[in-house]
């Protein structure tokens, strides 16, 4: 992560069961070149030492504000001062509820206040806690400062230390590192127009059944938020899907096909880059029964029309803009995705293979490989949040310097 070579980073670290996570933070950090000092509050020093934090990051740790001897070493304002960007991780709920109130009641308080560096919060916290109206009201207010840089990355969702599953568990250290990197890189799509869609449709059969399948709308959704990090203004066109839209982001919720044809359709004249991440339903019942179709004989017919093809159409568009396509396949990828890149006339096509249990659909990681008319890369089997942001950037190359600029 070349972002981070040379940057001067506060690690600030707060009472939480993740603290001991933030080891890894300090060393994904020094890794990537960045010079590193870390803040602990006191709540911090009874999760994790000091001592192993200073060996890490080979600088002193800072704990104390009222402090003569502190003071005269490098003092809270000069510390203010030195950095780049100060990331707090774990932010637990009691130190987002005194940023929120712009308290500086601590040397990571005070910190915060006095500097005018890039702030980043990676909450971390008891689901119960991240989901307190309080925490929340904290948040949303944060969300709303106006000429303030501050990001709050994740939580994630999950496995939590006290036993409880659901959200706020820390990101984990590498990609915080990576989105950490990402707040350096904002020019990579900065003001570009960003229109992805993601999720399943869902095609009736009648008032209560559909047709649809096992996307969760976890990539799509990873790669909007990627392009919000790269400074895109981000529309999300989504299918029906359980997951949080990323904050930024312009959600237009749609159902079928159809819907999302039109959807796309409208923000095509608008848009300079077209991700269609959605699985959308090939085919669709021809009719749609205006009752619930009663169980009857043991057998039932249904006659299935073809669906459009939402990304040729995008991609045909006499005011196209740059288009990527996603190809699901269980063989012959690369015949298969290179066959559509060009058939669909696409700028770029990511194909996977979902013949692999391991990734893809509804997991939590993929692997990939994307192809462009002459060339193509691929991507290990990483996390959905970690690939959409290599995807980004590479889409972000792609995109500044098409084929015949190059
Ligand atoms: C074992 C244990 C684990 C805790 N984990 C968290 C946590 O993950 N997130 C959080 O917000 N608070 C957690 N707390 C509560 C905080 O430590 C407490 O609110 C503390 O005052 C935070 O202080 P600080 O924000 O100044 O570091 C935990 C407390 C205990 C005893």
């Amino acid at each position: 992560m070349q972002q981070l070579t040379n940057k001067r980073i506060i690690l600030g670290i707060t009472g939480g069961i993740a603290a001991y996570k933030s080891a890894e933070v300090v060393r994904l950090l020094k890794k990537s070149g960045a010079d590193v000092r870390v803040v602990m509050t006191n709540g911090a020093k009874e999760f994790i030492t000091p001592l192993t934090l200073q060996a890490l990051s080979g600088n002193p740790v800072h704990h104390t504000l009222l402090n003569p001897e502190a003071e005269a070493g490098m003092g809270h304002i000069e510390l203010a001062k030195w950095a780049d960007v100060i990331l707090v991780a774990p932010a637990s709920a009691n130190f987002i509820a005194r940023l929120t109130q712009g308290l500086g009641d601590d040397l990571l308080t005070t910190l915060c206040l006095a500097s005018e560096a890039t702030l980043a919060i990676a909450p971390a916290m008891n689901q119960a806690m991240w989901h307190n109206e309080t925490t929340q009201y904290n948040l949303q207010r944060l969300q709303d400062l106006k000429g303030r840089k501050l990001h709050i990355f994740g939580p994630a969702d999950g496995q939590q230390a006290c036993g409880d599953v659901g959200p706020g568990r820390m990101l984990e250290p590498e990609l915080l590192t990576q989105s950490l990197a990402n707040l350096f890189d904002r020019g990579m799509l900065a003001g570009v127009r960003v229109t992805i869609t993601a999720g399943p449709t869902r095609e009736a059969i009648d008032p209560v059944r559909y047709i649809s399948n096992h996307s969760s709308g976890k990539m799509g959704y990873a790669l909007a938020q990627a392009a919000i990090d790269a400074g895109a203004h981000v529309t999300l066109i989504s299918g029906p899907v359980t997951i949080k839209a990323p904050s930024r982001v312009h959600l237009v919720n749609v159902s079928s096909a159809r819907d999302m044809l039109e959807a796309a359709l409208q923000q095509t004249p608008e848009c300079d880059i077209f991700i269609a991440a959605a699985a959308v339903a090939d085919y669709r019942p021809m009719t749609v029964a205006n009752q619930k179709i009663k169980k009857s004989g043991d057998t039932i017919e249904m006659t299935l029309v073809k669906n459009p093809d939402i990304v040729a159409t995008v991609a045909q568009h006499e005011q196209r803009p740059f288009t990527i396509g996603f190809a699901a396949e269980t063989q012959d990828i690369d015949t298969y995705a290179r066959s559509k890149l060009a058939r669909k006339q696409l700028d770029l096509i990511i194909a996977n293979d979902v013949s692999r249990q391991d990734i893809g659909f509804n997991s939590d990681n993929n692997a990939v490989t994307v192809y462009w008319p002459d060339g193509q890369q691929d991507f290990a089997d990483r996390s959905k949040n970690a690939l959409a942001h290599d995807l980004i950037e590479l889409i972000a190359q792609r995109y500044h310097n098409p084929p015949h600029t190059v």
